[in-house]
């Protein structure tokens, strides 16, 4: 595949919860087209809906209306074999990185899992090259942490090690949902530059979903808005950011004056 070719796209996506007058339109007949190799930031205030959406992508949680198309395909899911194929080409990572842990596993086996994970049959010696490789790319040292466990491990070494765990697990698509909300703005940073040397190396698709203009503008090559459900303006990511079209846009960059000069960005 080329850098170009669509990944996955989504026509129509509606997710309604409840019923009656307790029924909520979370997310409200959103179109999408994702490629190959594309960093893509879905931003949105809270309650807008980011995560709903992600979990229909993920296929987490079903549409109420709409379809989703795989590598040009209607995506199907109803079987178990569907699914799990489908999840193999797919990773995700949240803002509590304790929460996608085992926290009773060691480093060590939280990284083995990736391995037998993809059904790769490796010698012991393979095993510990492909682990250390994982925690050299995100600069961390293998040696020093294989022996311990999650709780022994700072907020910023366990976002490192998940992001270890997707290096190694290579998925065709990465969502990651508010991934640097709970760490301080050094490891935010590093976060964002690992992902995307995530896709600079393996050609990776990555949704970002933040509520955060700033960091979407840092790491993606295209916005979505999302306003209440809805997508309400979309583009490439500096013509959205320098030249926002939509009223709700316009509000989100004016709440962030500080991009340019907190990421020393230029305008060109
Ligand atoms: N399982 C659920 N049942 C009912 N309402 C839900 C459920 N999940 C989310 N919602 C509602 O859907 C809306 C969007 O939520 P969410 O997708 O979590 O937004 P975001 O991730 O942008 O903060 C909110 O109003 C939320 O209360
Ligand atoms: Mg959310």
């Amino acid at each position: 595949m080329s850098r170009n070719d669509v990944l996955i796209s989504g026509s129509h996506i509606t997710k309604v919860f409840g019923y009656g007058k307790q029924k909520t339109t979370a997310v409200d007949d959103v179109n999408f087209t994702f490629h190959e190799g594309e960093i893509i930031s879905i931003v949105g205030e809270s309650g807008s809906g980011k995560t709903t959406l992600a979990k229909m992508i993920m296929g987490l949680l079903k549409e109420t209306e709409g379809s989703v198309k795989y590598r040009g395909i209607p995506r199907y899911l109803k079987r178990h074999a569907d699914r799990k194929s489908y999840w193999k080409d797919i990773q995700a990572i949240f803002q509590d990185p304790f929460s996608s842990f085992n926290l009773f596993y060691r480093v060590e086996r939280l990284l083995l899992d990736c391995i037998k994970l993809r059904g790769l049959k490796l010698s012991r010696e393979e095993q510990f090259h492909k682990m250390k490789e994982a925690c050299s790319f995100v600069n961390l040292k293998f040696e020093e942490l294989y022996n311990k466990y999650p709780f022994e491990l700072s907020g910023g070494q366990m976002q490192r090690l998940m992001i270890a765990r997707i290096f190694m697990l290579h998925p065709k698509l990465l969502i990651a949902d508010e991934p640097t909300s709970m760490v301080d703005a050094c490891s935010r940073s590093t976060i964002l530059d690992m992902l995307l040397k995530l896709r600079d190396e393996n050609n990776m698709t990555i949704i970002f979903i933040t509520h955060d203009v700033g960091l979407a503008y840092y790491v993606s090559d295209t916005i979505y808005i999302m306003e209440k459900g809805k997508i309400v303006e979309r583009g490439n990511a500096e013509d959205i950011i320098l030249n926002p079209q939509h009223r709700y846009t316009q509000q989100l960059i004016s709440d962030v004056p500080k991009i340019h000069s907190e990421w020393n960005l230029s305008s060109s």
